[in-house]
């Protein structure tokens, strides 16, 4: 796989700090949580959405899974003052059965090819409880790749519960999506 640029983590880092709270925390706070439960953010890159979901599961346990060592790294910089977080450098090859009870995507499925998509998905889904809940968020342009994954999610099991288009600031409108297993 291809780590990002210094420059792709600078700009990354930017948006956070300029638009954290417009883009990440929206997400972050429409989670469906209590704050007891085992979460998985998955490609959680430098900890962007994950910086204000851990802190809505103070009971909880947060697991931060992405292929790439340096977001990974960055990520933990960002949850050092978490306790309640894991941070996993590894792909979706890595999950166990009935392990999370919600797991959540920002922007990561539309970046991943059709084939990988064929196996990351069913990998997601497993990890998932009965009753559990999966949240996407992905660019509303990429239609192709979105009904590519709503096909797999519901192929795997996932009714969707429901959708919105929200306008993010600097990354246009996007498609957030809510399924139960
Ligand atoms: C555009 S970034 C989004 C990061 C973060 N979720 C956010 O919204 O700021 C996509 C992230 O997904 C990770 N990623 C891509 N494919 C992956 C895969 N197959 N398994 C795990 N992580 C992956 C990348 O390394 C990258 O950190």
């Amino acid at each position: 796989m291809c780590e990002p640029t210094r420059l792709e983590m600078f700009l990354t880092r930017l948006a956070f700090f300029l638009c954290g709270k417009s883009v990440y925390r929206t997400f972050a706070e429409r989670l469906p949580l209590e704050g007891g439960e085992r979460v998985l953010d998955f490609g959680s890159g430098m900890g962007t959405v994950a910086f204000y979901s851990a802190r809505r599961l103070p009971k909880g346990h947060l697991t931060c899974l992405d292929i790439s060592k340096r977001c990974l790294n960055a990520c933990r910089r960002t949850l050092r003052s978490y306790g309640n977080v894991t941070c996993l450098h590894s792909d979706a090859s890595a999950l166990g059965e009935d392990s999370f009870d919600v797991v959540y995507s920002h922007f990561v499925l539309h970046d991943i090819p059709k084939n990988e998509l064929e196996r990351v998905i069913p990998k997601l889904t497993g990890s998932l409880r009965t009753g559990g809940a999966l949240i996407f968020r992905e660019p509303l342009k990429d239609t192709d790749k979105i009904s590519t994954i709503k096909r797999l999610l519901e192929k795997n099991g996932l009714l969707l519960k429901e959708s919105r288009v929200t306008d993010i600031p600097l990354m246009g409108n996007a498609l957030e999506s809510f399924y139960i297993k």
